[in-house]
């Protein structure tokens, strides 16, 4: 890997720990204002110096976020779809990779749907976003999105994971699920899990825990952590388990302590 590569890689995955904790809160590109993110900026400004790493969108990056952050960005730049579509799959790069550079990006972002109706579309967009990172020494994170029916489970997600470091991503993004270190195993690059659907505030630490302990090196969570009315306490509380360590147990004693 080369050097602005790794440099990237090493901004958003901590080498000393080889863990990472991403805020994502790009989920307007394709649900419009989520509840907990109609005004990004307020929601993230007091949680960042607890983030490894901020995924978003350019257009609530420029308009929404203090261009003196020094948090490492990963921007999504996979889009073309709405939550009014049934099918999410149809989706394209939607940012180019001189407008990345120009924001100082640490990685960008893009979404595959292995088995969908665009599988295809999705892949060779991944692909050919591989080749334009490649050239600039800009890390992809490939983001395993599962269609409503389908089944995510290690078979489905490992098959989605590997294929995706295979075309060429430095990063997958997926969900954990039973068996999920056999989804790690047999995906030869870094994986960070998404939280999923807002779930209660322990559970959400288990399933930080649980993908941490099956090899995950840490999360890309949103919802769990901006739709909490303690997010301050759930990214500190996550983190405590990424970052230092700690068991889930621990750190929700931690969270409870936080919480007012
Ligand atoms: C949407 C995404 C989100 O960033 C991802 O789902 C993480 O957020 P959450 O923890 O809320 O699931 O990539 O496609």
């Amino acid at each position: 890997m080369d050097w602005g590569m790794q440099n990237r890689l090493s901004r958003i995955i901590n080498p000393k720990t080889n863990r990472c904790v991403m805020l994502a809160v790009d989920h307007g590109y394709f649900q419009g204002p989520t509840s907990g993110l109609e005004r990004p900026g307020e929601t993230v400004a007091p949680l960042l110096e607890y983030a490894d790493a901020l995924m978003l969108t350019r257009g609530v990056l420029r308009n929404t976020i203090d261009p003196g952050t020094t948090a490492p960005i990963v921007l999504r730049v996979s889009g073309g779809t709405s939550i009014l579509k049934d099918d999410l799959s149809d989706e394209d790069i939607s940012v180019s990779i001189e407008d990345a550079i120009r924001l100082n990006v640490a990685a960008i972002a893009i979404s595959v749907f292995v088995g969908s109706v665009n599988e295809k579309r999705t892949l060779t967009n991944l692909s050919r976003l591989c080749d334009r990172g490649q050239k600039y020494g800009i890390p992809v994170l490939a983001v395993t999105a599962v269609g409503k029916e389908m089944a995510r489970d290690a078979r489905y997600l490992g098959l989605a994971c590997r294929i995706a470091a295979e075309l060429g991503a430095q990063v997958v993004k997926t969900y954990h699920c039973e068996d999920f270190a056999k989804v790690v195993n047999g995906c030869p690059v870094p994986v960070v899990i998404a939280g999923g659907k807002k779930i209660e505030e322990r559970d959400a630490l288990t399933l930080a825990y649980n993908a941490v302990s099956d090899g995950a090196v840490g999360v890309d969570m949103g919802r769990n952590i901006f739709q909490s009315r303690w997010p301050v306490a759930m990214i500190r509380s996550v983190r405590a388990i990424v970052q230092d360590g700690k068991s889930d147990a621990e750190a929700w004693e931690m969270a409870q302590s936080l919480m007012d």
